[in-house]
């Protein structure tokens, strides 16, 4: 690793760091190779595949692209945040059941697209969730195992009135499809 030449002090999984960092690092770099939290992939590393999402203060951002010393005081949650250690959130236990994943170098920054969308919107429609992941390419699943789980762990966390069918099958979104 280049020599640290910046202190930066960030948020992350709810734990404060500060840090070294080389002034050129960017967010995703730091999260991979200085703090170790390597759920986050470097896919492309030039915004074009999602893989490396995290959400910034809430928001669904691409760390490859982000310059580390732009998140500074800033609070970063990565896939290995999504939920308290030694429980699953909703989403990955569905990607799980629903076989959302295959070789899963997409799924952390799925998990953290759909989180926020989850977290802006309990009950979201397909259409919705098409939206909220159209910045995640994924090249094995085509897509509709993903739609359904993300909807499935929506009706599971908006409580037991709510519909727990397959996106394929839920009347509001319509027909699921690759996409
Ligand atoms: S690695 Fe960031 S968008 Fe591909
Ligand atoms: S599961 Fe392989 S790229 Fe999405």
């Amino acid at each position: 690793m280049p020599e640290p030449t910046d202190i930066v002090r960030i948020r992350v999984n709810g734990d404060e760091h500060s840090v070294g960092v080389p002034a050129h690092f960017t967010l995703l770099e730091t999260l991979r190779y200085v703090l170790g939290l390597t759920g986050s992939k470097q896919g492309c590393d030039k915004g074009d595949c999602g893989a490396c999402t995290v959400l910034l203060d809430g928001e669904p951002t691409l760390s490859c692209l982000l310059p580390v010393l732009e998140a500074e005081g800033r609070t970063v949650v990565t896939v290995e945040g999504l939920s308290p250690p030694g429980n699953v959130h909703p989403l990955q236990d569905e990607f799980d059941l629903n076989g959302a994943a295959q070789c899963g170098f997409c799924t952390p920054g799925i998990l953290c697209s759909a989180a926020a969308l989850l977290e802006r919107s309990s009950d979201p429609t397909l259409e919705e969730v098409r939206e909220a992941l159209s910045g995640n390419l994924c090249r094995c699943t085509g897509y509709t195992k993903i739609y359904d789980a993300v909807l499935k762990a929506a009706g599971r966390l908006s409580g037991p009135g709510r519909r727990q069918t397959p996106a394929g099958a839920t009347a509001r979104g319509g027909a699921a499809t690759d996409g």
